[in-house]
């Protein structure tokens, strides 16, 4: 079935999509979206703030905000301003490599390297100093807490009181990042909106990339040959987009899990009736395994069209893919630059997976390595 009944994490009901061509369509309609006209009554996904309670809005606020985000969003995050980037991502990633090879063999890849790179990337871009981030983690990891809504959203306060001062601060005496561009060119966004963009960007740009960077370790580490296809810089971008496509089996999401959107009018999905206000998760890690647009889904091989929805389709395909891509193809040419053999140090299934949080993914990542 394409389309079923399932249970939330929040303990409410929703409608999961699960086939590729849904999905996909879904991802690019405009009648579901993320408000709801009853908030305090709308079915939840989770209980954390992040993708948990809607906002009330009718479908029109909901495009005209959208819209403004775009605006002040996409060309700061275009493809070519991320290639820009590239030579400056390498030197974070080399440091860092630097720092994971001094501590001595097995070493903490997700604390030396996936965790801190994008964080110190993001902060870089939007002008966040980065000697805030060990609290920014904190906000960042209590935010995204599945099941402490108090938490979730004492993270989400702190993290907006923290950019409303910095917006302002970026007001009086700019300079050159993504957060005084904004104040400067959209005098009509109030300064609590772009702080909430920006809180919603270091987030955003985040714990979704430490995941991917970690699960692109595990994936090669598990399919050894892929190393070798790596060491031809043209091949990389392929295996960048099978590692986005693929969950390594040992943290794949429960399947009931999907991007959630509220049904803004009675729509019909596959021959079923879904009423307006109801809760529909769009199941892109199952649409990025369905066999009938990826044959043996489950196999890891670059695929060339490879086209996974894991950074959805449409109106809000993701702002960060660029800098994202960057960001995981600089760690790999990395990695077969500098080592000759590199892998992981512990068997997959005892690592410790961050269940408890929105993207999951695991908690270290012990990792050995050969110099070149
Ligand atoms: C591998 C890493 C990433 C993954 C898998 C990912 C995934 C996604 C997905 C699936 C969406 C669509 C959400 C929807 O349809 O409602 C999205 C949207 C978004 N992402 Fe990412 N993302 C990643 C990295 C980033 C980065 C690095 C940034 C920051 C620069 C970022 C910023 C955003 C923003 C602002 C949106 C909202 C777009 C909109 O609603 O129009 N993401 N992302």
């Amino acid at each position: 079935m394409a389309i079923r009944r399932v249970p939330t994490r929040a303990g409410d009901e929703a409608w999961l999509v699960t086939g590729y061509d849904q999905v996909k369509a879904l991802l690019a309609d405009r009648r579901l979206g993320r408000g709801h006209p009853d908030p305090d009554n709308a079915p939840r996904f989770t209980s954390s703030v992040v993708l948990g309670k809607p906002h009330k809005a009718t479908a029109q606020q909901e495009i005209e905000k959208h819209a403004l985000m775009r605006r002040m969003l996409a060309p700061e995050f275009s493809a070519k301003r991320m290639e820009s980037m590239r030579p400056r991502v390498r030197h974070l990633v080399n440091d860092l490599l630097d720092d994971l090879v001094r501590q001595g063999q097995p070493a903490d890849f997700h604390e030396a390297v996936s965790f801190p790179l994008p964080v110190l990337v993001i902060c870089e871009l939007l002008g966040v100093p980065a000697d805030d981030r060990e609290e920014f983690r904190n906000w960042s990891e209590a935010m995204s807490a599945l099941n402490d809504e108090q938490k979730s959203m004492r993270g989400f306060a702190e993290l907006w009181a923290y950019m409303a001062e910095l917006v302002a601060q970026k007001r009086k005496s700019p300079a050159d990042d993504v957060i005084s561009r904004m104040t400067r060119q959209h005098p009509d966004a109030g300064e609590q909106e772009i702080a909430q963009l920006s809180a919603g960007l270091l987030f955003a740009g985040h714990e979704t990339t430490v995941a991917a960077i970690d699960r692109a370790v595990m994936l090669l580490s598990l399919h050894p040959g892929q190393w070798q296809t790596l060491k031809d810089p043209d091949a990389v971008p392929a295996v960048v987009e099978e590692v986005l496509r693929h969950r390594a089996p040992l943290e794949r999401r429960s399947d009931d899990s999907g991007m959630p959107r509220y049904a803004m009018a009675d729509i019909e999905i596959e021959g079923t009736v879904v009423p307006a206000g109801d809760l529909v998760l769009l199941g892109i890690d199952q649409a990025n395994r369905d066999p009938g647009r990826f044959p043996d889904p489950a196999a890891f091989v670059p695929r060339v069209p490879n086209p996974h929805l894991s950074f959805g389709h449409g109106f809000r395909f993701c702002v960060g893919a660029p800098l994202a891509r960057v960001e995981l193809a600089e760690t790999l040419e990395a990695l077969v630059t500098r080592f000759t053999a590199f892998g992981l140090a512990a068997d997959p299934s005892t690592l410790s997976r961050r269940t408890e949080q929105l993207v999951g993914g695991v908690a270290q990542l012990p990792v050995r390595w050969t110099e070149a």
